[in-house]
């Protein structure tokens, strides 16, 4: 019987996935690429969390931008049944793979935990055995609620919270369609440790330590993680929250890791990334009424980006062009088309203004908005053609 995927939403997290959507969404941004630019790049990368957004887009852009072969790790699951279709990524992961192996480049895509050892060693026995024997490219993007340390065996979970104070603001219930104003409780010191754990830099650097003493690491290899660091918009309950914390620890690890690379000519990057429409952010408190707000000014100002038109302009244009632009911690800014001032100022005055009438109509971002929300899981996607599908022919893909 043919399959009729529907978009289920529980509070701000999409449920349904559409498979072939998701193949259409892959081929659109593989297209966008190859439109806009190709660069002498990476030839050997390794995504972790390469699955979705701006992983899945670091692995589209060096793939069909510079040639590279890649390899994607990525937590997902795969078809059961006909209610139970799997996740977005699972499907995202083999028509990645479909349309590089159609060009000629290795795709490889491993399923697993990537706090753990043993995935660690699978990736390198796979680097050493049938990927040439090194990488100069390793991308971290993971984003998790949870991660279990692979020597104690304890569990840490995020909390995404304020620290030292509450905060007051509106937000929307994409499930309900309804905008509502939120507390959000100040973090526990226990949460902000635990959050450290889950989204900090730790886990990056052991896995560079990892592919360093294994020997996998090309001369004058690049490391790359993605931060992000706001505005006095979502300082509040971003930067001066957990997450903030988190991205600090992030900072603090890149410069363990830039010595830990001195040797082989390598470097450790952290990119401050743009706001984009994910499954991780759009679970931030607070957040998608910044998108709503500052999409609209984006867009307006013809600078609005997704995941794709981001990655692959940091890609060609600053990690392997000629336009990088760093701060003074030596942090990547592809986020300055965000914090501009005249676009920021122009947000805070459209921010101000949202209210439960107007949220979700033209006088924000709305429509954009949820079109890449449910993009992420297949739906809305455009040059989609409906096709009958069936639970067998989607249980017969590999990853
Ligand atoms: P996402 O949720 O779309 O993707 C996360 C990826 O991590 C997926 O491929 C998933 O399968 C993988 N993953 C999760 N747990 C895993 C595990 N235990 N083992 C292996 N793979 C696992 O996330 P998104 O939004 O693309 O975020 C990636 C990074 O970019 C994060 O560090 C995030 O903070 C950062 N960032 C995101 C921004 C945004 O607006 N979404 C803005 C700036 C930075």
């Amino acid at each position: 019987m043919a399959i009729q995927p529907q978009a289920t939403m529980r509070g701000n997290v999409l449920m349904g996935v559409n498979p072939l959507g998701c193949k259409q969404e892959v081929y659109n941004q593989i297209n966008y690429v190859k439109k806009n630019g190709s660069y002498q790049g990476p030839k050997k990368v390794l995504v972790l969390g390469a699955s979705s957004s701006y992983g899945l887009a670091t692995r589209i852009s060096t793939a069909f931008g510079a040639g590279a072969d890649t390899i994607g790790v990525s937590y997902e699951k795969g078809p059961k049944s006909e209610r139970n279709l799997g996740t977005p990524g699972w499907y995202n992961n083999i028509a990645f793979k479909q349309a590089a192996e159609a060009d000629g480049l290795i795709a490889k895509n491993i399923i697993g935990d990537a706090f753990t050892d043993e995935l660690k060693q699978e990736v390198i026995d796979y680097i050493k055995e049938d990927f040439g024997g090194q990488v100069d490219l390793v991308v971290y993007s993971l984003a998790t609620g949870r991660r279990t340390d692979p020597e104690t065996g304890q569990v840490y979970t995020s909390a995404i919270k304020a620290i030292g104070q509450e905060v007051v603001g509106p937000d929307i219930n994409l499930q309900k369609e309804t905008f509502y104003q939120k507390t959000l409780a100040a973090a526990s010191q226990e949460e902000i440790d635990e959050t450290v754990k889950v989204m900090g830099g730790e886990d990056w650097l052991i896995w560079m330590k990892t592919l360093k003493e294994a020997g996998v690491l090309a001369d004058g290899v690049k490391t790359v993680i993605y931060s992000y660091l706001g505005s006095d918009l979502n300082r509040a309950y971003y930067h001066d929250g957990t997450l903030g914390r988190a991205k600090a620890d992030c900072d603090a690890k890149a410069g363990e890791i830039n010595n830990l690379l001195a040797d082989i000519d390598g470097q450790a990057l952290v990119c401050v990334s743009t706001a984009v429409t994910t499954k991780a952010s759009s679970v931030i408190p607070f957040f998608p009424v910044y998108c709503l707000a500052l999409y609209k000014v984006m867009a307006e100002a013809g600078k609005h980006e997704t995941p794709i038109m981001h990655k692959h302009r940091i890609y060609r244009d600053m990690i392997y062009g000629d336009q990088p632009l760093y701060d003074d911690e030596g942090r990547l800014r592809p986020d300055a088309w965000e914090l501009d001032p005249d676009i920021q100022a122009k947000t805070t005055e459209l921010v101000q203004q949202i209210n439960e009438d107007n949220f979700n109509t033209d006088f924000t971002a709305y429509d954009l908005f949820m079109h890449e929300f449910y993009n992420l899981n297949g739906f809305d996607v455009a040059g989609y053609q409906e096709k009958n599908i069936e639970i067998d022919q989607l249980q017969a893909l590999e990853p």
